[in-house]
């Protein structure tokens, strides 16, 4: 079964086509991060205008690169949740207009779901259950991947994601938007040690994140460092940061494996393509006896290959939509609410 993925929820205009869930015919990304660079963030608006412009293109590319007509695609998956309305909502009509038109079933994708499955893209043997760890810009969550559209939540972040800690940080230290690739590549220079920087104890939930704490810490130290007009060593600071990243996720995810009994993880979201936080997760694996998966470093921001991947599964799974599918900036993962007594 082959299926034409499309995955606007930020600043990708992505489209993508795969055959069983597995294989990519062909993945075409036309990213924005250059142009919203120049307001240090995205621009919501600005995203939804440019995701106008280039969703025909890309999707017309994606057709091209695989050699295929439409008529040839055997369903549409799309990112329908969780991120920008205004983004999404691009992805979705154009998705919508072409199942309609050509008759083909509608999937929607879960946005952190298609995270998860990048990984499917990349290691036929990897199938739930397993643990997975999904690290992106806007998401941080331990999740128990119990079958292909079946997610329970082991832990998330209470605050910002740990990709928003990397980027603010990025931001405050003079890296441009988006600021996580500019701290690893810092942080490679750099000396760990060199800076303490503290690490919360979580209430409640041990598997939850935290990470406005450090935001803040090392936002307000470069600021009163500045203002002193003292200097510190950036490639330093980086290299702590990340540490302190990669030990928190790494703990936690190893900490949470042991106790339910998982030997895989799958790390997953852009913050997966970090070193630090890729070569640290290993180690402990690989200490631990757990098999570790993650994505190629392509595959690992946003892109609509994962999209047409997990909307594979959603299909066999009896997930599809009809012309009322609407986006939603915010929502649980699959299996998540019906455990709070509501259908999912
Ligand atoms: O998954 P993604 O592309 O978009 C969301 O779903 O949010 O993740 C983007 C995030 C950004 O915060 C970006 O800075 C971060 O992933 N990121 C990195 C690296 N590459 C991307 N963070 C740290 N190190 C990297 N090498
Ligand atoms: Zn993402």
């Amino acid at each position: 079964m082959r299926i034409l993925g499309i995955e606007s929820s930020c600043d990708e205009t992505a489209a993508a086509i795969v055959e069983d869930g597995r294989r990519i015919l062909s993945n075409v990304i036309a990213s924005q991060a250059d142009e919203h660079k120049q307001y240090g963030g995205v621009v919501p608006e600005l995203a939804s205008r440019r995701h106008c412009e280039n969703i025909l293109p890309v999707v017309k590319k994606a057709l091209a690169d695989a050699g295929m007509t439409l008529d040839e695609v055997d369903a549409v998956a799309v990112t329908y949740a969780p991120g920008l309305i205004g983004a999404l909502l691009v992805g979705v009509s154009f998705a919508k207009g072409l199942a309609m038109m050509s008759g083909k079933p509608l999937i929607p994708v879960h946005h952190t779901e298609g995270h998860a499955a990048a990984n499917y893209l990349v290691h036929p043997e990897l199938k739930p259950p397993y643990l997975g760890l999904i690290v992106s810009g806007g998401h941080t969550r331990i999740a128990e991947v119990l079958d292909y559209t079946e997610f329970r939540t082991v832990g998330k972040t209470r605050d910002d994601a740990a990709g928003e800690c990397f980027d603010k940080c990025a931001r405050a230290m003079g890296f441009p938007y988006p600021g996580g690739v500019h701290v690893d590549q810092a942080a490679q220079r750099g000396n760990a040690s060199a800076f303490k920087l503290p690490r919360i104890k979580m209430d409640g939930n041990p598997y939850d994140f935290s990470f406005s704490g450090l935001k803040t810490y090392i936002v307000n130290l470069l600021h009163n460092t500045a203002q002193k007009g003292e200097t510190l060593n950036t490639d330093d600071l980086a290299a702590a940061l990340q540490h302190e990243i990669a030990c928190t996720l790494t703990d936690k995810a190893v900490a949470a494996a042991k106790e339910l009994g998982y030997k895989v993880i799958a790390l997953s979201g852009g913050v997966s393509a970090n070193s630090g936080v890729r070569s640290t997760l290993a180690a402990a694996c690989e200490q631990n006896g757990i098999t570790l998966y993650q994505p190629p470093i392509a595959l690992c921001g946003d892109n609509a290959a994962m999209i047409a991947s997990q909307g594979y599964y959603n299909y066999l799974a009896g997930i599809t939509a009809d012309e009322s599918l609407n986006a939603l900036a915010s929502k649980e993962l699959r299996g998540e609410s019906r455990k709070a007594g509501s259908p999912a």
